[in-house]
C-alpha cells in the first residue's frame, strides 16, 4: 500500500482508520501526513511503502545497533570532523595479513578443476568433506576422542551460533559471560530466549549474566550462578583475551554436568594460546556428555572473508528425553545449510597440511608479536592490561572512566579505533578492547601515537 500525503479534510478519517495500527505502521502513516503538511516532495517521506507484515517481536527487543556498525558510524563522524585523519583500525578484530600462498593455490586449483569434466562436482555432503572432517578431528582433537563424524564443517562460527540457536529453540534458558562476544546474546534475543532489555541493569531479562573480570580471574563465581539449560562460554575469550585454565574449565564442566546443562564452547582463538591452558573443552573429562564446541578458520588462517568453520557435537550428548543432540544438529545442517563451499574446504584442507599449518601459524605468531607491542605500550602508560598472551585481544582497564568516553578520547587524540568494552555487556564497562590484527608498521605507529598523548 502506498501512503499518499493526505488532504486536511481527510485527516480525521485517516486517524480513525489507522487507530488500530501498530507503532511501526503508525510511523508510516504519520510520515505520510508530515510529508503532506510540510509539502515535502513525494519522493522520500510521502511515498513510504509499508506491507502489512508485523515485525518480529524479538527483533523489536534488540536494544542497540549491533556494536560494530555503531563503531563504523562513529568513525565516519570522526572523519567528517577530521577529513585528513590517518585512522588506524584496531577495533573490529578482522585479520589483515594475506593468506599464505600454499592455501590460496589449493583453492585456485580446485576452482579451476570445476571448469573441467573430470573436476566438476555439484553439491557436497552437507556435513562437510570427509577428508576435512578427518583432518579437523586429527589436528585439533588428537587423543581427545572426537570422531570425524562428530565434526560438522560450516561457513563460520557465527553462522553456526545461529544454527545452534535454531536447534535449541526459544524455550531454553541461557547464560553468557559478561562481557561476551555479542553474537550469543543477540541470537538469544532474536530466537526468543531473552526477555525485555532493562535500562536500569543494561541486561536482558531471563538471561543469566556471568560476570568475568579481574576480580574473579575472568571466571564466573559458579556458586552464585543460576542453573540454565545452555551456557555460552568462549575461551580464549573475546573480548577479554583470557584463556580459561584447566581448573576453571573443570569447574565449568562439573557445574554443567551437575545441572544437566549444555555448554556451547567457542574456541575460535585456540591456536593463539601460548601457555598450557586447554585448547578445547574436550580436554576436560566428562565434557563429551555436556559440551558442543564451535570453532573457525577465520582467525587461524585469515579466512574471515573466505568463510570456514566447524562445530563438534559428541555422540554422548543427549537431550532430557534420551534423543542424541547430534541427530538434530545433523537435521538442522541438512535443512538449513547444505554444506560449505567445496573451494573453501579445499583451502581448509591445505591449512591443515603440515606446510600449510606452519604457514598459518607464522601469521598467528606475527599477530601475537603485535599483541605484545600493544600490551607493552599500554602498560608503559601506567595502565593495567589483560589479555594479549593467549589471544590477539588486549583488554585495557580505565578504572573510573566509561568505555565509550575512552573510545572517543583515544579516537580524538590518536585517530585510533578501538572497541568500547561496554559494547560487550555491562561487565565490560571501564575497559576498551584493542585488537592485535594489523600490519606491524600500523601497530608501531599506534604505539608511538599512544605514548605521545595524555589519556584521561
Ligand atoms: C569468539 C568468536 N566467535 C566467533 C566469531 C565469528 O567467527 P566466524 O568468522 O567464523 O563467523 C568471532 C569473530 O570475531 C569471534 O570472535
Amino acid at each position: 500500500m502506498i501512503r499518499q500525503a493526505p488532504k486536511a479534510e481527510n485527516l480525521i478519517w485517516d486517524i480513525i482508520l489507522y487507530m488500530d495500527m501498530r507503532v511501526e505502521k503508525l510511523h508510516c502513516f504519520f510520515i505520510g501526513i508530515l510529508g503532506g503538511y510540510l509539502k515535502i516532495p513525494n519522493e522520500g517521506l510521502a511515498t513510504v511503502r509499508c506491507t502489512k507484515v508485523v515485525r518480529n517481536v524479538n527483533l523489536e527487543k534488540l536494544r542497540h545497533n549491533y556494536l560494530f556498525p555503531e563503531i563504523e558510524a562513529r568513525e565516519l563522524e570522526h572523519l567528517n570532523k577530521y577529513p585528513d585523519a590517518n585512522i588506524i583500525r584496531l577495533g573490529i578484530g578482522d585479520t589483515t595479513e594475506p593468506i599464505p600462498d600454499i592455501i590460496t593455490s589449493n583453492m585456485a586449483e580446485y576452482a579451476r578443476g570445476l571448469s573441467t569434466r573430470k573436476g566438476y562436482k555439484g553439491y557436497g555432503a552437507e556435513q562437510g568433506n570427509k577428508d576435512l572432517r578427518k583432518a579437523i578431528a586429527e589436528s585439533f582433537y588428537k587423543d581427545l576422542g572426537v570422531k570425524d563424524a562428530e565434526v560438522f564443517v560450516s561457513d563460520g562460527a557465527q553462522c553456526d551460533i545461529s544454527r545452534l540457536q535454531l536447534l535449541l529453540g526459544s524455550s531454553v534458558s541461557v547464560a553468557v559471560q559478561d562481557p561476551n562476544f555479542p553474537a550469543y546474546m543477540d541470537t538469544s534475543v532474536i530466537i526468543g530466549q531473552a526477555g525485555d532489555f532493562l535500562d536500569d541493569t543494561l541486561k536482558y531479562k531471563n538471561i543469566e549474566y556471568m560476570t568475568c573480570g579481574p576480580q574473579n580471574n575472568f571466571f564466573p563465581d559458579l556458586s552464585t550462578t543460576s542453573r540454565t539449560d545452555i551456557i555460552f562460554f568462549c575461551s580464549p575469550n573475546n573480548p577479554t583475551g583470557h584463556a580459561a585454565s584447566r581448573e576453571q574449565l573443570t569447574q565449568l564442566v562439573d557445574f554443567a554436568r551437575k545441572n544437566g546443562s549444555i555448554i556451547v564452547y567457542d574456541s575460535a582463538y585456540s591456536v593463539y594460546i601460548t601457555d598450557d591452558s586447554p585448547r578445547s573443552i574436550y580436554e576436560i573429562p566428562g565434557s563429551r556428555e555436556c559440551a558442543i564446541e564451535i570453532s573457525s578458520f577465520s582467525k587461524i588462517a585469515g579466512f574471515t572473508g573466505v568463510r570456514l568453520g566447524w562445530t563438534v557435537v559428541p555422540d554422548e550428548l543427549y537431550y532430557a528425553n534420551k534423543v542424541p543432540v547430534i541427530n538434530d544438529f545433523d537435521r538442522i545442517v541438512c535443512t538449513c545449510f547444505n554444506g560449505a563451499s567445496r573451494i573453501v574446504q579445499a583451502g581448509g584442507l591445505a591449512c591443515l597440511s603440515p606446510d600449510g599449518f606452519k604457514a598459518v601459524m607464522a601469521v598467528v605468531d606475527y599477530y601475537m608479536e603485535n599483541a605484545k607491542i600493544l600490551v607493552d605500550t599500554f602498560t608503559s602508560l601506567g595502565l593495567v592490561v589483560y589479555g594479549g598472551v593467549n589471544a590477539p585481544y588486549v583488554w585495557v582497564h580505565f578504572p573510573g572512566s566509561r568505555s565509550w568516553d575512552m573510545f572517543s578520547e583515544i579516537l580524538k587524540k590518536t585517530h585510533i579505533i578501538t572497541v568500547p568494552g561496554s559494547g560487550f555487556g555491562p561487565g565490560g564497562e571501564g575497559f576498551i578492547r584493542v585488537a592485535a590484527f594489523g600490519r606491524r608498521e600500523h601497530i608501531l605507529e599506534a604505539s608511538a601515537r599512544l605514548t605521545s598523548v595524555h589519556l584521561l
